[in-house]
């Protein structure tokens, strides 16, 4: 049994914050995380969530709460027997580095740990946050294809300005998967179009 998907299993910290619970999301967060999540999206940083979007995938959540406030919450998203994403990560404005998020992305890595993934990765404007939580930058082809399904529905998919972070976690098991033949192990379904990297124009030097 894996403590960390108890909904009851609290682990308590204390920062400057004060007292954080972390724990797996329950139904109830539900209304909290739509309402983190989707202030982010209003202003482009983040994909909007449905509630139908969030019960399904509401095992997929972390939240850290302060007494009855949700501060944050993030979500590890299975793509294969090997890989997760850590997706929907989210911090409150007020609580912002404050070491929440670091908090949130040490127990999905805990929990990728826990079901023996290979490596978890990320698509994100915060590529620094990323780096200092032992995230390294990596080229958006180095992902598994499946990982671009939700950028399907990305108004962005034409000039795609998020960067791909990766943390290898069993790096003998990952390099061994990273053969060239590796791309052509899967199927017709995973052929789908890489989102467009925004091309920036470059500056003349005078
Ligand atoms: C990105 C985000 C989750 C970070 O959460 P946070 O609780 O503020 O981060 P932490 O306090 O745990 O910071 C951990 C470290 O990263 C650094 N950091 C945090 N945000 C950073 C940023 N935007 N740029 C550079 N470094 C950052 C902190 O300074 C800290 O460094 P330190 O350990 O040397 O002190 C939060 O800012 C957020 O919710 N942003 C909006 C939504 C978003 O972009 N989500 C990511 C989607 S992939």
């Amino acid at each position: 049994m894996i403590s960390g998907v108890q909904a009851d299993a609290f682990v308590e910290a204390h920062g400057p914050v004060g007292r954080l619970d972390i724990r797996k999301a329950v139904m109830r967060d539900i209304p909290p995380i739509l309402d983190l999540i989707n202030s982010y999206a209003a202003k482009g940083i983040m994909l909007s969530r449905t509630e139908f979007e969030m019960s399904e995938a509401i095992r997929d959540f972390t939240v850290v709460t302060q007494g009855s406030s949700l501060l944050g919450c993030g979500a590890l998203h299975f793509y294969s027997p090997t890989v997760a994403e850590i997706r929907s990560l989210a911090v409150a404005g007020h609580a912002k580095t404050q070491g929440v998020g670091r908090k949130l992305v040490s127990a999905l890595i805990s929990e990728a740990q826990a079901f023996e993934l290979d490596a978890v990765f990320a698509f994100t404007y915060v590529e620094q946050f990323f780096q200092k939580v032992g995230f390294q930058v990596v080229e958006r082809g180095a992902l598994p294809l499946k990982a671009w399904k939700d950028c399907l529905r990305c108004p962005k998919f034409q000039a795609c300005d998020e960067i791909a972070v990766l943390r290898v976690l069993r790096p003998g098991r990952w390099n061994e998967s990273q053969s060239p033949i590796w791309g052509e192990t899967y199927a017709a379904d995973d052929l789908i179009q890489l989102p467009i990297p925004l091309k920036i124009p470059s500056v003349p030097s005078n």
